[in-house]
């Protein structure tokens, strides 16, 4: 098949990759070691592999790679580290909002897209918007926490 060369703005960092046209942007991703991104059932209905693609939560995995070429694209990882994690990363922390971890960096994703176009969610914005990440090990009830300690936090460094 032939190679396409497709521009990933990742995380800050550009890449520029040959690719075939069916490359997915989640196998593009984990390819250039962005393993934070996961891979669970590679269709669209678990939501681990969430990315914010120009500001919006998509799953990696229903994005063909070229799609993306010349797009603004955050992982988990792009977000905080363990040394300076994001207010969401510390909420889910605090909340013990993750226990084998493989459904969090896309719950952190979704959580974020949320938290920048509302920054006060009700209980049912929250729900609304992780109801595409499942998570097989919390049960739902910490990870909801984590949001709502997420955005407290986030609004009082707003205010600090
Ligand atoms: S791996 Fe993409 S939604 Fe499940
Ligand atoms: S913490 Fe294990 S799937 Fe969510």
């Amino acid at each position: 098949m032939e190679l396409h060369v497709v521009t990933l703005h990742v995380n800050g960092r550009t890449h520029a990759v040959a690719l075939a046209p069916n490359v997915t942007l989640l196998h593009a991703l984990r390819d250039l070691g962005y393993t934070d991104v996961k891979s669970g059932c590679e269709k669209g209905d678990c939501g681990a592999c969430a990315v914010l693609l120009n500001g919006t939560a998509v799953n990696s995995c229903l994005v063909l790679a070229y799609q993306a070429d010349g797009a603004e694209i955050v992982t988990n990882a792009g977000l905080g580290t363990m040394e300076h994690p994001h207010p969401i990363q510390e909420a889910f922390a605090d909340a013990g909002a993750a226990q084998c971890g493989y459904c969090t960096p896309g719950m952190v994703i979704s959580a974020k897209a949320l938290l920048d176009r509302t920054p006060h969610p009700t209980e049912d914005e929250i729900r609304n918007a992780i109801s595409g990440n499942l998570c097989r090990c919390t049960g739902y009830g910490q990870i909801i926490e984590a949001v709502k300690i997420a955005a407290d936090k986030l609004a009082e460094g707003q205010e600090s």
